[in-house]
């Protein structure tokens, strides 16, 4: 097993411990501000994709952090979590959290369960599949909805884009929140958002907001979006900034 920017040990897992890793993640300045925190990740080099603190998730969560204010007692649901660094960021700065992911990849729901535990923090955890629609998803009524790397696979975005759009139906004036990789213009995206009645309501450079210290540990175009729907669209923009 492997710790990096880690003091403490490690939790031991499983047998396949030697492809485990912790890493910590440290927002605010803890020498100026007394709200500063690190949250401590699981991940499993062994895994596919969703064991793995990817560049998305670490933008998502240092704007979770920037904007800390709006997320103060509101309701927030990240989809596709993974490793689940904004929710857990969001859960730290008072927001009532649930994370998802897919129901079907047992082991990132039980990391999920692992890594609220070992940062102290009581998060529901829950299986969603996009685009399914099992009973738990009619009682979520986020204000907020996060989602790190989720535009990932084109052949998900349909079932993504209806999970969020029911989700923002389900809870009048939420916000789905969003970091991607700018691989290939924003065209698809666009596209689904016209077809789903959705709107993107701001859209920034994933780089413009991170610190030096964080941004030079990573690369691509990363963009993050707030996209609400089309009909909540003065509503929300009042709420922001
Ligand atoms: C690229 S990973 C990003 C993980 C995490 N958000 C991050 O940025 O570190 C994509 C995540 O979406 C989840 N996912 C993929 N397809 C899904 C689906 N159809 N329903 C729910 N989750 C899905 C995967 O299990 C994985 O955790």
């Amino acid at each position: 097993m492997q710790v990096n920017d880690a003091d403490e040990p490690a939790v031991p897992s499983s047998t396949d411990q030697h492809m485990t890793t912790i890493s910590r993640h440290y927002f605010g300045n803890s020498s100026d501000s007394a709200d500063a925190f690190s949250i401590t990740i699981i991940e499993s080099m062994k895994e596919d994709y969703g064991l793995f603190v990817w560049p998305c998730s670490i933008v998502l969560a240092e704007y979770v952090w920037q904007q800390r204010s709006r997320f103060s007692g509101v309701s927030v649901v990240e989809l596709g979590a993974g490793t689940s660094l904004p929710g857990l960021v969001a859960a730290k700065v008072g927001s009532d959290v649930t994370l998802t992911d897919d129901s079907n990849r047992v082991e990132v729901l039980a990391n999920m369960r692992r890594v609220c535990n070992l940062n102290d923090l009581k998060c529901n955890v829950l299986g969603l599949t996009w685009g399914v629609w099992d009973v738990p998803i009619f009682s979520l009524h986020p204000r907020i909805i996060l989602g790190a790397d989720v535009l990932h696979d084109t052949s998900a975005f349909d079932d993504l884009f209806a999970t969020v759009t029911f989700l923002l139906q389900n809870s009048p004036r939420s916000v789905f929140i969003t970091t991607y990789h700018n691989r290939s213009g924003h065209h698809l995206i666009e596209f689904l958002m016209v077809k789903w009645g959705l709107k993107c309501i701001k859209l920034r450079d994933g780089f413009s907001f991170m610190p030096s210290c964080k941004a030079s540990g990573l690369s691509g175009n990363i963009q993050l979006a707030e996209i609400v729907l089309n009909s909540d669209q003065a509503d929300v923009a009042d709420t922001i900034n």
